[in-house]
């Protein structure tokens, strides 16, 4: 394992990306989901190569993206995907959309599992179809899929599920049962099942994360999985992303895409994501998932520490903490007054869905000195 450490203030603030641009220099940007550590060495590596060799054209039509992701998916998840039945585009935003493009019709509905990444509710409409909110049940230690109101949503006719395993902001690795279930209900129904699957790399070991697409038959039949290196490698800039699927009919649909779809993934995406899904990279996002294991504790220590009445669950995935400050009496978006009087920019929690009101989403890919900083900033203001 590497030890993965992210960059000091001063050289964070040197990019240009939108985390470090969005904000003036004294507010603590933990908003955006980018992370603040250095690129994995195979991928900066070959970035710079392709920068030395001017390799800056188009990606060409034999690459070994499927293949490296496939081999990556074995080492990684135990799951044996084919590379024949993947293809590209530029990332999962644009997977999602052109995939259930093809598989709703025009005002048909599309589950969204809310609290969830807000663009869910516009890539639904971008691709013309109309979201039907069910939300996450709360367990009371964790967040699981609602299967019963999914059953009432699908009988209704609903035609497909846009899932976020793991779940973007709760952090939720699904269990291998409700995703096999899920899939029993999308076949029983004939709908489809988008798995957005960008935070599965950053599943913590033990966790049990399983691919939509390895749970089962039914999963495999009603399938499409949308996956890229770029949350866990911070690639979101550079383009790349896959969407994969495991059985005729679905591989047909991907298969069938206008070539312009796949032409749009950047060429620096693609040789970046083949390093990052290679061997070479394993040492490196094992480090990335210690150093994020220990931040999630941070986050909780913290918050015990000094806002005792937040409410925060440990993710099973990624470097999103899903934080309920509705004990703090802050209204429906506290992270309006936390950016105005703490300087901290946090994601806005009534962006994922109604049962966001109250609650804030803290991006913790970034230094335990940002993270206790930013988390003292916010509990000045209680003592204020
Ligand atoms: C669940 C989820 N899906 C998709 C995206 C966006 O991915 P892309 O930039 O590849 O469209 C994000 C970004 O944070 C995300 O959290």
């Amino acid at each position: 394992m590497l030890e993965v450490t992210a960059l000091p203030l001063a050289e964070l603030r040197a990019r240009t990306s939108e985390k470090w641009r969005e904000y003036p220099d004294d507010v603590l940007p933990l908003f955006v989901a980018e992370t603040d550590f250095p690129l994995a060495p195979a991928v900066a590596d070959a970035l710079q190569h392709a920068v030395a060799t001017g390799d800056t054209g188009y990606i060409a039509s034999r690459n070994p993206l499927a293949g490296s992701y496939a081999a990556f998916a074995r080492r990684r998840f135990g799951w044996d995907a084919d590379a024949e039945r993947m293809r590209s585009t530029a990332d999962v935003s644009m997977g999602i959309v052109e995939i259930l493009r093809r598989v709703v019709s025009p005002g048909e509905r599309v589950v969204v599992t809310t609290p969830v990444y807000p663009p869910f509710f516009e890539l639904v409409t971008e691709a013309g179809g109309i979201v039907e909110r069910v939300p996450l049940r709360d367990t009371g230690t964790g967040w699981e899929l609602d299967l019963e109101a999914i059953r009432s949503a699908l009988d209704d006719g609903v035609r497909a599920v846009l899932l976020c395993n793991p779940h973007n902001p709760t952090g939720t690795v699904h269990s291998r049962d409700s995703l096999a279930a899920l899939a029993a209900l999308a076949d029983e129904y004939g709908a489809a099942v988008v798995s957005d699957e960008i935070h599965a790399p950053l599943a913590q070991p033990g966790t049990g994360y399983t691919p939509f697409l390895a749970v089962s038959d039914d999963a495999r039949r009603v399938g499409y999985a949308v996956v890229s290196a770029s949350k866990a490698f911070n690639l979101a800039g550079l383009k790349c992303a896959l969407m994969v699927t495991a059985a005729d009919s679905t591989s047909a649909v991907v298969r069938d895409l206008p070539i312009e779809v796949e032409w749009r993934t950047g060429q620096f995406g693609l040789l970046a994501a083949v390093a990052a899904f290679s061997e070479e990279s394993d040492p490196w996002l094992d480090g990335l998932l210690h150093t994020l294991d220990q931040n999630r504790r941070l986050v909780a220590d913290l918050l015990a520490a000094h806002l005792p009445d937040a409410r925060y669950r440990i993710p099973d995935a990624g470097y999103l903490a899903w934080i309920d400050l509705t004990g703090l009496g802050w209204g429906e978006n506290p992270a309006r007054r936390i950016l105005r009087d703490a300087k901290v920019a946090l994601h806005y929690g009534p962006a994922f869905g109604g049962e966001g009101a109250g609650h804030v989403r803290l991006n913790f890919g970034t230094s335990p000195e940002i993270i206790t900083e930013a988390i003292e900033r916010i509990a000045a203001l209680v003592e204020r």
